[in-house]
């Protein structure tokens, strides 16, 4: 089966950088991806191609390269699923905040509606692909809507996770280290549809990295690799409370863990927690899954890395507290990141917010300085949780432009995103605008704590 036009459900950090390095990759395939959010796709077409709605290294080339040519974006979602063989599903899957499950299962209310549009708009046989990442078993419920409100057409469901992280996502999707297909290897349709969707990849991606399986083994692979990274961080994160108490450092220890070949260096790096709009939701999710099982200790086991994380979070922002003499009331704090990590502009569940919530709690000042993060996304992340009213929020946080401005007359910096930019800064000149003595919280592990210390700094990184 020659595949020559794909849709894709979803313009968000999934559904744009694959579908723009699929169109890149696949130049005779027309690639649309759609979105019911207007404000979005407007900016994925924005003629300034800087302005596209996702942050992420080489993005903007790409669509810019694509876009027009086999690579279209639009809000005409069923239009694009008439025309599309092939279509992936790459919309939102966050945690349910009501009903049963609430805070721990996935909420797939918006796979659920465009398993019924996709079913009501099509006359033609389609490939239907779980870009989301979906509880296992989710594919016998899509098949089961479509079948059931199809007009007669041929279905087949197949699961393809995506494994790019935020932040590298082009680099990850242009040489990944696999890539995940699941679908119904029992029957000839089956292995038909993976076969196609197995060529669109093989244009670029080596055949020994392309896995068949059965669609529940990928499905589930994804909930279990992103709890196995996960839980790389929440353990050495563990470790370096430990190491605070001991005169252990955690880069050393990581270091020395990390050169065992079994074990490898990658992920080990402490920090105030992670964050990301993945790790925490697919984790709580695996667990909800374990526990509908029964599988207490299952869900337990991994329930303790999403507590590591909450902790960690705590930890870092109570321990700002008490070193300043327990007191912030009134202090200027400045955080440097709000991104849940460098090179995005991401913030969903970024330390960031949890981090800045407890200083504001305890009636500190806050500025804020990110290279990418708007301070419309800085308010609506603090407004989201609740803890005081949107005005407070205004009143207590500024959002600067200059990281020099977030740091003059402050009491303290947290460094919170590991922005390379964060290295280069003069620190000197920081420390001499701040009031004294000047206190320093790396939550990332990002500045040399012996130069810091040297300058005069009150210097505090996790795990050291
Ligand atoms: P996102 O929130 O950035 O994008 C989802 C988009 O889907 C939104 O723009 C939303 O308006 C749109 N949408 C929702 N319902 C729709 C409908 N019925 N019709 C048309 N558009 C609709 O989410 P993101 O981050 O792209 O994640 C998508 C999925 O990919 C999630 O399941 C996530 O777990 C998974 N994933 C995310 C990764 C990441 O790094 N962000 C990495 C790997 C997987």
């Amino acid at each position: 089966m020659k595949i020559k036009n794909i849709c894709c459900i979803g313009a968000g950090y999934v559904g744009g950088p694959t579908m723009a390095v699929i169109a890149q990759k696949c130049p005779k395939v027309k690639v649309t991806v759609v979105d019911i959010n207007e404000q979005r796709i407007q900016l994925w077409n924005d003629p300034d191609v800087n302005n596209i709605p996702v942050y992420e290294p080489g993005l903007s080339e790409i669509v810019e390269e694509a876009r027009g040519r086999n690579l279209f974006f639009s809000t005409d979602v069923e239009k694009a699923i008439d025309e599309a063989d092939m279509i992936f599903i790459s919309v939102n899957t966050p945690t349910k905040t009501y009903g049963i499950g609430k805070g721990m299962a996935a909420d797939l209310k918006w796979i659920e509606l465009c398993a019924r549009q996709i079913a009501e708009v099509s006359k033609s046989d389609k490939i239907v692909i779980e870009k989301s990442t979906l509880p296992v078993r989710t594919a016998a419920a899509l098949k089961d809507i479509l079948d059931s409100t199809g007009n007669g057409v041929k279905f087949q469901i197949l699961s393809n996770p995506e494994f790019l992280a935020e932040g590298t996502a082009v680099e990850d999707l242009r040489n990944p280290d696999r890539v995940l297909i699941g679908g119904d290897i029992d029957s000839e349709e089956g292995r038909e549809a993976m076969d196609a969707l197995v060529n669109i990849y093989a244009s670029w991606v080596p055949k020994e990295k392309i896995l068949t399986t059965n669609v529940w083994s990928s499905e589930l692979s994804k909930l279990t690799a992103n709890a196995f990274l996960a839980q790389r961080v929440s353990s050495i994160n563990a470790i370096s409370e430990l190491c605070e108490k001991t005169g252990a450092d955690v880069n050393e220890v990581a270091k020395a863990v990390g050169m065992d070949s079994r074990v490898g260096p990658k992920f080990l790096k402490a920090s105030v927690g992670f964050g990301g709009s993945c790790f925490q939701k697919d984790i709580l999710n695996l667990v909800y899954i374990a526990r509908s099982f029964n599988l207490q200790e299952v869900a337990d086991y991994w329930e303790q890395v999403i507590i590591m994380n909450d902790h960690q979070k705590r930890r870092f922002a109570a321990n700002m507290v008490r070193t300043m003499y327990n007191t912030v009331a009134d202090k200027k704090i400045a955080i440097l990141g709000w991104a849940f990590k460098k090179d995005t502009n991401d913030t969903r569940e970024s330390a960031a917010i949890y981090v800045a919530d407890y200083l504001l709690n305890e009636q500190a000042e806050i500025l804020v300085y990110d290279p990418k993060v708007t301070a419309e996304q800085i308010y609506s992340d603090l407004d989201y949780l609740g803890s005081r009213s949107n005005d407070a929020n205004r009143q207590a946080v500024t959002v600067v432009n200059d990281p020099m401005q977030a740091c003059k007359g402050a009491h303290a910096i947290a460094v919170l995103t590991e922005w390379d930019e964060f290295r280069q800064l003069d620190w000197q000149e920081v420390y001499d605008n701040m009031l004294k003595p000047a206190f320093l919280f790396d939550g990332r592990r990002l500045l040399r704590p012996d130069t810091k210390r040297e300058i005069g700094f009150e210097f505090y990184a996790i795990g050291n």
